[in-house]
């Protein structure tokens, strides 16, 4: 049995897919009972309802497992109490291998969330578990989230600037990755995988080869940074994203965020997904999709 925490949100249902082929039973920790039901329905052998800060659920989701892929959510104040209940819930329940979903460069202690994953792997070094950390870059698939205005206006808008560069990495490549690392027993043991695409792309790159696959000319925009926050509090938007995001902006338009793709690529045994081909399976998408 693999447990996968946080396992309803784009990262998980990705990891899930990716592992039910290999036929070992998937355990999903969600928040709510309906999404346990959703997941079920998708093949999750098991689907529990819990909080990832109550110790009693989390040794409630670990008894009986495996392996376990550590998902903590976006932008949560707790990531590190989170962890540590995570670790000490996989040391009761005698877990073989915990595998974490970290960040690229989780070392910028200007962003928060990078920083707080960090003191995450420094407990998981101390904690005597068997361990592998996953680090992934930016995934092709926030772009999705702009969709709507790039199709209604021809814009890519985004609070940081046009210049920043990227390597974005296809979160189904990153899932492919994970569910090797979890099968291939005994062959990640204490490694740390930064998981990145091979292109370094620009946001007007971006915008570019958006506007090749749809057909239309796509203009990179730089949102005000000040507009953004007004509108992301009114939206209610806790402060610690508010605050976390602006921080991430801010490091984005200093030094973008670039890794190197080779681990991927022997995580894989080919080249990563490049953004084009990602985008075109995004459009046209294949029932399996
Ligand atoms: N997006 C990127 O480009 C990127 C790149 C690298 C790493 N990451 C990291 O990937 C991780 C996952 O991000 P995501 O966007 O896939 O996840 P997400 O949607 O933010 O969260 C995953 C799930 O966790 C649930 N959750 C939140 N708090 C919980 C709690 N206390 N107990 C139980 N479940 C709880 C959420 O429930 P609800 O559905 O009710 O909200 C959600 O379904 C984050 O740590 C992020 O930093 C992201």
């Amino acid at each position: 049995m693999i447990l996968v925490t946080g396992a309803a949100g784009k990262t998980g249902r990705a990891v899930i897919k990716a592992l039910l082929p290999y036929g070992e039973p998937v355990r999903a920790l969600v928040r709510h009972t309906s999404q346990a039901e959703e997941l079920r329905r998708v093949g999750v052998h098991q689907a529990i309802a819990g909080d990832m800060r109550n110790p009693s659920d989390l040794n409630r989701a670990y008894s009986g497992v495996r392996a376990a892929y550590h998902i903590c959510s976006n932008m949560n104040p707790d990531e590190i109490q989170i962890g540590q209940n995570a670790i000490e819930a996989a040391k009761n329940a005698g877990l073989q291998h915990f595998v974490y979903h970290s960040v690229l460069h989780p070392q910028v202690q200007s962003m928060p969330h990078h920083w707080n994953k960090l003191q995450v792997e420094a407990l998981l070094f101390e904690s005597g578990l068997t361990y592998t950390i996953m680090q992934p870059a930016a995934y092709m698939q926030n772009v999705l989230g702009y969709w709507s205005k790039i199709q209604a206006e021809g814009v890519y808008a985004v609070p940081y600037s046009n210049e920043a560069r990227f390597s974005l990495v296809d979160l189904e490549d990153v899932a492919l990755a994970v569910a090797r690392v979890i099968h291939e027993s005994g062959q990640h043991d204490y490694a740390i995988y930064e998981l990145c695409g091979t292109q370094v792309l620009s946001n007007a790159d971006i915008a570019r080869l958006v506007g090749t696959v749809i057909g239309r000319f796509v203009n990179a925009v730089a949102l005000d940074q000040a507009e953004w926050e007004k509108n992301a509090r009114s939206q209610g938007m806790s402060d610690f994203a508010v605050t976390t995001l602006l921080n991430m902006f801010e490091y984005y338009d200093q030094f973008g965020f670039i890794g190197n793709g080779n681990v991927l690529s022997w995580l894989l045994r080919r080249t990563p997904t490049r953004f084009e081909e990602f985008l075109s399976r995004s459009l046209n998408p294949t029932p399996s999709n």
